[in-house]
């Protein structure tokens, strides 16, 4: 991760804020406006977190750091160059960026959560805050201990909005994100089963996700998804206003005549108070539909004209990677990689989406297994099989030993008469859909993250040796 650009504070002010205990520190005036944890991006003015890695720790790369330029390593040990030493450095890095945000009063900070399409709705948001004035939100989904607080400490003065993807694996977890940097803004997209496995259940998630209307002040909004009804029950659970948006007719902020162009991609009359205007979306699957919805809905009450809303919509790319991101090979294959993660609910959306790309082409699906859905995951996986065999599909692919169950959906569906198989590795995933495709086909790649399925589709594109 590169640079980051606070306001500038004085060393001193940041081992104040932070209760480090300097080391070797010569000039405590010196002014930090920037953190880094990466002693690569380390240069005058950077402080130089040192967190421990997987392979290397951190402290190692302080000297490095410091011979680049930067002030001070901030460490939970003296680093043998000027050091602010703190017992906790994420810990540290969160109040650094809570006092960063203190300063900025001027500062929107809009927080977007919910069970699947946070990462898509928050670039959305954040490419329609934009046009309202300078925007900071995180690269991809980088919003866990460490990315939450780095990405606060991207803003500076001249920020206007600060547009964060809230996570959770437990209960708390958004809270404390909350405390970090609070939000006036909220919007919760859906309580689904994605990690529904490590909470306990639905209710569990929603307890969790609730989080963020709970933490919202009194002049605040937020946003809620109508077509939820664990979502549209938080408005008790907030002192905000409340807008809802969706795809049924009670919705505030909601979607006319939506239809997906022969690539996937939905256009719609986006309605409003403030009335009506056409949207075509440049991401793929209904589904995005009401991600957009959301983003527009946070747009408008934060000022943004209906026209430039739809306008903005229009013109908005997926900024981060995998997520259902498609590529035309020269010879007329079409490549869907949606491999960056699988909730039920993406899968679903993913087998849908590519049904509708694939109209008049064979289409393939090459999927993998979906993680932490607890003991549903063998019903859960055996539904996607079904799905994909309903879809028509001219073959399914299944990767790896835990996505074995789809296999039994698939062959349930006696009216299907695809090709069916199953292979062990990403290895023999390549290999198999590379023997099949031919020009025209249609080929869906998709798996929870860790099952590493991104090569499969980057293979498939030629993006990297096969
Ligand atoms: N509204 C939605 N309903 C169902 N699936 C969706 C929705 N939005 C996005 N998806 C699918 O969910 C997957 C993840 O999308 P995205 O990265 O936007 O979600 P996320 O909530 O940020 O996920 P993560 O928890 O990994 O950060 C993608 O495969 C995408 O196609
Ligand atoms: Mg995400």
């Amino acid at each position: 991760m590169g640079g980051a650009a606070v306001i500038p504070l004085s060393l001193a002010a940041v081992a104040e804020i932070t209760g480090a205990r300097p080391h070797l520190v010569t000039d405590p005036a010196a002014t930090v406006d920037t953190v880094v944890i990466d002693s690569r991006a380390a240069g005058p003015g950077a402080l130089f977190a040192a967190l421990p890695g997987r392979r290397a720790d951190g402290l190692d790369f302080a000297p490095d750091a410091v011979a680049a330029g930067a002030v001070a390593a901030l460490a939970a040990r003296p680093a043998g160059v000027p050091t602010l030493v703190v017992p906790d450095v994420p810990a540290a890095m969160a109040a650094l960026a809570s006092a960063v945000v203190a300063r900025l009063p001027g500062l929107t900070i809009a927080g977007i959560t919910g069970s699947a399409g946070k990462t898509t709705t928050k670039d959305l948001a954040a490419q329609l805050a934009e046009r309202l004035g300078p925007t900071v939100s995180p690269y991809g989904s980088y919003n866990n201990e460490i990315g939450h607080p780095l990405t606060i400490l991207r803003v500076t003065a001249a920020t206007r909005y600060l547009v964060l993807e809230l996570s959770a694996r437990g209960q708390g977890h958004i809270a404390r994100q909350c405390e970090i940097a609070r939000p006036s803004f909220g919007i919760v997209l859906c309580v689904g089963l994605a990690h529904a496995g490590e909470f306990g259940g639905l209710a569990e998630v929603a307890r969790a996700k609730g989080e963020l209307p709970a933490a919202l002040p009194a002049g605040g909004v937020a946003l809620l998804n109508a077509d939820d009804p664990r979502v549209l029950a938080m408005a008790g659970r907030t002192a905000a206003r409340v807008v809802t948006f969706g795809r049924g007719p009670q919705a505030v902020v909601r979607a006319a005549g939506v239809r997906l162009d022969d690539q996937g991609r939905p256009g719609f009359t986006l309605v409003t108070p403030e009335g009506s205007a056409p949207v075509r979306l440049r991401l793929f699957g209904e589904h995005n539909v009401t991600n957009a919805l959301a983003a527009a809905a946070l747009a408008g009450e934060l000022g943004l004209a209906l026209p430039e809303v739809a306008d903005g919509l229009s013109a908005a790319v997926a900024r981060s990677r995998w997520r259902m991101e498609v590529t035309q090979r020269p010879d007329g294959v079409t490549v869907i990689n949606d491999a960056y993660n699988a909730s039920p609910e993406a899968m679903a959306a993913a087998i849908e989406t590519l049904a509708v790309m694939a109209r008049g082409r064979r289409s393939f699906a090459v999927l993998g297994p979906m993680y932490e859905l607890g003991d549903r995951s063998r019903a859960i996986h055996e539904q996607v099989g079904g799905q994909a065999a309903r879809a028509g599909v001219a073959g399914l692919i299944v990767v790896g030993e835990d996505a074995a169950p789809i296999l039994a959906g698939a062959k349930a569906e006696g009216s299907w008469h695809g090709e069916l198989l199953w292979v062990p590795d990403v290895g023999g995933a390549v290999e198999a859909a590379a023997a099949r495709l031919t020009p025209g086909d249609v080929v869906l790649v998709k798996a929870a993250h860790s099952a590493g399925l991104e090569r499969v589709a980057l293979a498939l594109t030629g993006e990297v040796a096969q």
